[in-house]
């Protein structure tokens, strides 16, 4: 069996190596494709091989036509929406990812970037502390839960909202839950996303959501570019100084919010599960996976029907 890593943004050396241990235990072959930067490159990589592991990396109808001996795909890492699902279930590819296997780290990057945000992008001027103050995770996933651990140790009142969990669960890991989407933000200093990006999400976060914050109010981005309704904040942030959004979101080359000095903050590149042990722990989930699919018809985390 031939496994092709495939990745524009690589993973870790040591993750790498723990993907190579366990295929070579399993008698597969491991194809790395990183850094590419173009998608021919990834066409004629994909050309001989049983199964891929991807990261944010476009998996899309032409990639697939061009896989004839394709038999799955795995994302390492949480959210799918780079994959054309459709399009693997009608080339009877199976498609998984590895949830949770990154969390903490997105999670980690969270808080990193809002102690950077509330002492004022380290200005020297004098900030605010998070103790104390209302968090908003919105979708109450891995990621989400990973959050809400994080800011009780900070101190902060934690409340939460996921169209797909009960109110009750979300109680029952000790954080407050909100009636709904505007409830959270209309009552939350700081919301922090970790929706995916789905046709129902798409550009929901625009001008009226995130205009009912309070003064002050600081939105968190490491979710996807997709969510927001980007022309919609921008009106906001132009009209109230007060807003700031802060982000993974890999900057456009013409970026519009970079106007918005001491307001906004984006990484260069998306980098929210950029660390060893995420890499290591999605990547390695990633190999184990695909062998136990190909060995033993193990379905547990496929995406696609
Ligand atoms: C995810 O969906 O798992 C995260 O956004 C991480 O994506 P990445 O593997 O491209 O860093």
């Amino acid at each position: 069996m031939k496994v092709l890593v495939a990745t524009e943004k690589p993973f870790a050396k040591v993750a790498i190596d723990g993907i190579k241990k366990e295929l070579d235990a399993a008698g597969y072959e491991m194809i790395l494709l990183e850094k590419y930067t173009e998608k021919k490159q990834l066409l004629d990589a994909v050309a001989n091989v049983d199964a891929i592991i991807i990261r944010s990396d476009k998996v899309d109808a032409e990639v697939l036509d061009a896989a004839k001996n394709l038999k799955i795909v795995v994302r390492a890492g949480a959210g799918f929406d780079n994959v054309d699902l459709a399009a693997a279930t009608a080339h009877n590819v199976c498609v998984m990812n590895t949830p949770g296997q990154n969390a903490n780290a997105v999670a980690e990057l969270v808080f990193g970037m809002l102690v950077y945000a509330v002492r004022n992008f380290y200005n020297g001027k004098s900030g605010s502390e998070l103790m104390g103050k209302k968090l908003g995770i919105l979708a109450f996933g891995n990621v989400g839960r990973n959050v809400a651990r994080i800011a009780k140790g900070f101190g902060m009142e934690v409340y939460a909202y996921d169209a797909f969990c009960p109110a009750s669960a979300i109680e029952a890991a000790g954080v407050k839950a909100a009636a709904n989407q505007n409830e959270l933000f209309k009552t939350c200093d700081i919301v922090s996303l970790h929706i995916p990006a789905t046709a129902e999400t798409k550009n929901s976060i625009n001008y009226e959501m995130v205009g009912q914050m309070k003064k002050g109010g600081i939105l968190v981005n490491t979710a996807r570019k997709e969510v927001i309704d980007e022309a919609g904040l921008i009106k906001l942030m132009a009209e109230r100084e007060d807003i700031k959004y802060i982000t993974d979101i890999m900057p456009d080359a013409n970026d519009e919010f970079a106007k918005f000095e001491g307001r906004y903050f984006s990484t260069p590149k998306k980098m929210g599960a950029q660390t060893t042990e995420a890499n290591t722990n999605a990547g390695i989930a990633a190999a184990k996976q695909i062998v136990d699919f190909i060995q033993n018809g193990n379905e547990k985390f496929r995406v696609n029907k």
